[in-house]
Parts: structure tokens; C-alpha cells; sequence
């Protein structure tokens, strides 16, 4: 939210005194001074104003996990082990998921509590590539490639997908790269042709590509460098 909204919007300021506020350098940002009225004010920015503190703010958070087949891409489940499970970090209740893989998918899963960079990463507008490695029951057809750069009709959403680069790898391998994240999106894709996915491995999300040096079920922090790239 705009830092003149987000001051306009408490009980003891109005819109007038908010830009002489801004003016007269009295408001930081996570310790900067902004005079700027569309300055960014985050979920976890630390917001004062005199040196009084409106927000306390939290630092952002983010990680990459390596899933590991069998657990749920969410926060809580009644039957089944989640990725949270894996994340031994304190204030687990403010971390998200950015982008979910099906119960058995595998490889790259990001989580984070700075919801401003998730929505980046996942909205259908930033177009962002994901790359999976597919492992399938039968054998791939030269047909598939152009059907996904033409797209396939999904009547439930009542839409036609997005251009998606295939590359056949073996007979029953291939990497796909999609820029939506449809539910089940790439099991849709294979079985219009009857084709089962038995392996599904997200290798990357963007620039974001899985470190090879995570086994299953092992995280870590991402960069700076990382978390600027989205
Ligand atoms: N597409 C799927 O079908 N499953 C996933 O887990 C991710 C993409």
C-alpha cells in the first residue's frame, strides 16, 4: 500500500496532515526517511512516524525447500505431513506457499511471508516460466509439442492455456516449461492424449532454479541477489 494511504488510513492523521508529514520528513520506512506519497508500505515494513513506531514491521522471509514426494503444499493438513513440517523456523504461522505442487510433485518450492513478492512470482500476468521434468506411462508423440504451443482447451476454466515449450527428452521424459500454474496444469496436459505423468519434478520458478545440493526435504534461505531477481 502507498505509504499516503497507508498514514491517511489510521484514526489520528487526515490526508492534509499526511502530506505535511511527508513533507516535513517525519515518516521512515524500515528506517529510511520517505517523502515520497507512493512509497511502498508493506505487510512487514516497519513504519514510524517522529520516531513513534505505527508498525513494527518484521523481517521478509524467504526459502527454497526441495519437496520431497508424499507431503501436502499446505500450511496445515489433518492427515498428512505438510512442507511447513520441514521449515524449522520460528513465526512459521506467517510463512506462505508461492506457487503449490501436487501431493507427489517434487523439486522446487518456494515459501516466504512477504506476500507482495509471492503475488509476483505466481500472477499469470508476470508470465514467469516454470520448468518441469515429466516421466510418463507412454510414449511422447511428436504431436504433443505443437499442441502445447497452440494450447489446450480446459473446459472447467472455460480457457485456452498459454503457449508451452516442450522438450523431449527419451521416449517417456520431457522438460516443460508453462507460464501458468492451472490446477494440475501439467497432468491435464499429458492426459489429453491419455498420458499418464508418473514423475513431476518442478526444476525452476523464473530466474529461481532448484540448488542441486538440496536433497528432498532440505531448505535454505534465498539470497539477497535471489529474492531481488523477482
Ligand atoms: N502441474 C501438475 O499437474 N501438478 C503439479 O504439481 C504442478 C504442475
Amino acid at each position: 500500500m502507498r505509504v499516503d494511504r497507508f498514514l491517511s488510513n489510521l484514526p489520528c492523521f487526515n490526508r492534509k496532515q499526511v502530506r505535511l508529514l511527508l513533507v516535513e520528513k517525519r515518516v521512515r520506512i524500515d528506517g529510511s526517511i520517505v517523502s515520497d506519497p507512493h512509497a511502498e508500505v508493506r505487510e512487514f515494513s516497519r513504519v514510524e512516524v517522529d520516531g513513534e513506531v505505527l508498525q513494527p514491521g518484521k523481517p521478509v522471509r524467504h526459502y527454497m525447500l526441495h519437496k520431497p514426494p508424499g507431503c501436502v503444499s499446505a500450511t496445515r493438513d489433518p492427515e498428512h505431513p505438510t512442507v511447513l513440517d520441514l521449515i524449522h523456523e520460528p513465526d512459521k504461522e506467517d510463512l506462505h506457499i508461492a506457487g503449490r505442487l501436487d501431493f507427489n510433485t517434487t523439486g522446487l518450492m518456494l515459501i516466504t511471508n512477504d506476500g507482495s513478492w509471492s503475488r509476483r512470482l505466481t500472477q499469470p500476468q508476470t508470465k514467469l516460466p516454470k520448468v518441469y521434468y515429466v516421466e510418463t506411462e507412454q510414449l511422447i508423440g511428436p504431436e504433443y509439442a505443437r499442441k502445447f504451443t497452440e494450447g489446450l482447451y480446459f473446459a472447467f476454466e472455460d480457457l485456452t492455456t498459454l503457449p508451452a515449450n516442450l522438450e523431449v527428452l527419451g521416449p517417456r521424459s520431457a522438460r516443460l516449461s508453462i507460464v501458468e500454474g492451472r490446477y494440475h496444469q501439467v497432468k491435464r496436459m499429458f492426459g489429453h492424449f491419455d498420458n499418464k505423468v508418473l514423475r513431476l519434478h518442478r526444476e525452476r520458478m523464473g530466474p529461481l532454479v532448484l540448488d542441486s545440493s538440496l536433497n528432498p526435504g532440505e531448505y535454505r534461505p534465498l539470497s539477497a541477489q535471489e529474492i531481488e531477481m523477482i
